[in-house]
C-alpha cells in the first residue's frame, strides 16, 4: 500500500477539539499520571501523545513510532520513524500501547505478531488500547468508488478484529464517537490529499470525478458522526 501522509495534516482529526475529546475518552479508560510509560504505534504527527505530554508531564516521554517521518512531527515527545514489528522487538517495555487507525496497514501474520509483541512489551497491568472506524454504518463521506473501497476494507477490518480476539482474548470494547462540522471546500482538500487510505490507490481522473460528485451530492457544511472501536485489553 502507498503511504499515506496527510491522515492529520489540518484535518479534524489533528483538530484542538478533536485531540481534547479523544484524551478525554483515553483519560477514562487508563489512569493517567506522570510515571506511565506511552508508547503510540502508527502515531502520524505524533498530536494525541504531544498533547497528553503537555499536560501529564511523563517522567518518560511517550514514544511515537511511524513508518512515515513528517517534517512537522510534535517534538515535545520522541519520535522514531520505524516500522512497529521492528520496533517491538526489543526488551522496552510500556504501561500503555496505543494503536490507533492503523491495524489496517497490517497483513492477518503480521497483525498477529504484532499484537503478540505488544503483548510481552507491556508492564504488569499494561494496557493495550487499539482503535479502528466502526464498520457498520460508517457515517465517513464518501462518493461511489470511494465508498466500495471503504466497504471492502471495513469489510477486512472486521477479520481483522476475528484476530484481535482471539489473540488478546481478555478484551472490552466501547466508542468513541466525534461529531464532525466541515466545510465542503476543506473535505474536498482532504479528499485531494487522498486524507484515508482507501482513497491512496485511485488514478487522479478517479479522485476528480470523485470530487465533483461529493461538490454535487453536500451541502457547503458536511455534518457527520466520526466512530472508532476501542478495543481494550489489560495485562
Ligand atoms: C491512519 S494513520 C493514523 C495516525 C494516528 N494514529 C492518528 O490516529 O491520528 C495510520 C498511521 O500508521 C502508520 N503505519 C502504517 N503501517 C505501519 C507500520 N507497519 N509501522 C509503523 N507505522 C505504520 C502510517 O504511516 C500512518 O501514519
Amino acid at each position: 500500500m502507498k503511504r499515506l501522509k496527510n491522515w492529520d495534516n489540518k484535518t479534524w482529526l489533528s483538530s484542538k477539539s478533536y485531540i481534547s475529546q479523544f484524551n478525554k475518552f483515553l483519560k477514562r479508560k487508563i489512569n493517567l499520571n506522570k510515571n506511565l510509560k506511552i508508547l503510540d504505534i502508527g502515531c502520524g504527527r505524533a498530536n494525541i501523545i504531544s498533547a497528553l505530554q503537555k499536560k501529564y508531564k511523563f517522567r518518560n516521554k511517550p514514544i511515537g513510532i511511524d513508518v512515515v517521518g513528517n517534517k512537522d512531527v510534535k517534538k515535545n515527545i520522541i519520535f522514531k520513524r520505524v516500522e512497529a514489528l521492528k520496533y517491538l522487538n526489543r526488551q522496552e517495555k510500556y504501561d500503555v500501547i496505543l494503536i490507533k487507525q492503523t491495524i489496517h496497514f497490517f497483513s492477518k501474520t503480521n497483525l498477529n505478531r504484532l499484537l503478540s509483541l505488544a503483548k510481552k512489551s507491556l508492564n504488569s497491568k499494561g494496557k493495550i488500547l487499539i482503535f479502528s472506524l466502526k464498520t457498520k454504518k460508517n457515517k465517513i463521506p464518501c462518493f461511489k468508488k470511494m465508498k466500495k473501497n471503504l466497504e471492502k476494507s471495513l469489510k477486512r477490518d472486521e477479520n481483522l478484529f476475528r484476530i484481535i480476539k482471539k489473540n488478546l482474548k481478555e478484551i472490552s470494547y466501547s466508542n468513541f464517537n466525534f461529531k464532525v462540522n466541515i466545510s465542503k471546500q476543506k473535505y474536498v482538500r482532504m479528499i485531494r490529499e487522498r486524507y484515508i487510505s482507501c482513497l491512496l490507490n485511485m488514478s487522479a481522473k478517479e479522485i476528480k470525478f470523485g470530487i465533483s460528485e461529493i461538490k454535487s451530492k453536500y451541502k457547503n457544511q458536511i455534518k457527520f458522526t466520526d466512530t472508532l472501536k476501542c478495543i481494550s485489553y489489560r495485562k
